[in-house]
């Protein structure tokens, strides 16, 4: 049960992730054409990942994320001749260093961290690959401590905050696709430099929704965005609720004044805490 976890430079890792291939990707090649698809975990990954999927029409492999695995696999994403999706849930100071170098375009999805926290809450409940958590009370505990898989939700999204001012990073909310989602595929089909028609635009959101990402999971050759969580062959327990503001529904009213002189705390010097006020 404990050894579900191991922490790595002070994060929690899942067992999934071996050290060896944590302590080699300070030296993984990155290609020029490699996009990054980076989030906190249960912020929209595998959403934005259908999105991808559907905008590069099958023109690309979108792998599992870039830490999970044993060391193997980082020669299996070299072999890769497809152009690649890279999901990772790494904060932004592990990240692979050619990444950087090479300033591949990388997509930050990020979401309220109530409704995420209640989400990875579920996913902890229901997933056999990650601890046992017996309540609410003391999911929420931990998760305002980082002690979860991905560590905290803050160090996470502050470190990749700092550089919002890089050209070849987009940041993105959960809560903007749930509003607006032809504007935020616009957005990314112009960051990404990719020629969509605005019907091309309607049919992807269309097939992007919830319901069909959620039905999607039952057929035998699903969409290949289904491959992102390397946590479970359950794709089920992904597609949960995909609502805005469920933490209502298990943040008790002393737990919300607590979470939030927290994130008041750390969020202080962000010019993007106004984007979580759901
Ligand atoms: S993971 O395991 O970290 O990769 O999970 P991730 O994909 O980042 O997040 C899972 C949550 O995203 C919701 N989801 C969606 N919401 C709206 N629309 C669509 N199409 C969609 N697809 C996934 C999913 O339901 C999880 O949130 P919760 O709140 O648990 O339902």
């Amino acid at each position: 049960e404990a050894e579900l976890l191991h922490t790595f430079k002070g994060i929690p890792f899942t067992t999934r992730s071996s050290p060896e291939l944590l302590k080699s990707l300070d030296t993984f090649d990155a290609r020029e054409d490699d996009v990054l698809l980076v989030s906190y975990p249960k912020s929209g990954t595998h959403w934005l990942a259908g999105v991808l999927a559907k905008l590069y029409n099958t023109q690309v492999t979108i792998t599992s994320p870039i830490e999970f695995g044993d060391i193997s696999r980082l020669e299996e994403l070299n072999k890769l001749s497809s152009k690649r999706i890279i999901p990772t849930h790494l904060d932004y100071n592990m990240l692979p260093p050619n990444f950087k170098k090479k300033k591949c375009k990388m997509i930050y999805i990020s979401r309220n961290p109530k409704d995420t926290a209640v989400s990875m809450f579920h996913y902890y409940r229901d997933n056999p690959n990650l601890p046992t958590v017996d309540t609410w009370t003391a999911f929420f505990d931990l998760f305002l401590k980082g002690n979860v898989v991905c560590g905290s939700w803050f160090d996470h999204f502050l470190s990749w905050e700092k550089h919002e001012d890089e050209n070849n990073i987009l940041f993105l909310f959960y809560e903007d696709m749930k509003k607006d989602l032809p504007k935020v595929v616009k957005d990314i089909s112009l960051f990404l430099s990719l020629n969509v028609s605005d019907s091309d635009i309607q049919d992807i959101c269309r097939k992007s929704s919830f319901l069909e990402m959620k039905n999607d999971t039952e057929k035998e050759n699903n969409d290949p965005s289904h491959t992102v969580c390397a946590l479970t062959s359950n794709k089920k327990l992904i597609f949960r609720k995909g609502a805005v503001g469920d933490w209502k529904n298990y943040f008790t009213p002393k737990q919300n004044i607590r979470f939030q002189e927290i994130f008041n705390e750390k969020m202080k010097l962000s010019k993007m805490a106004d984007n979580f006020i759901y």
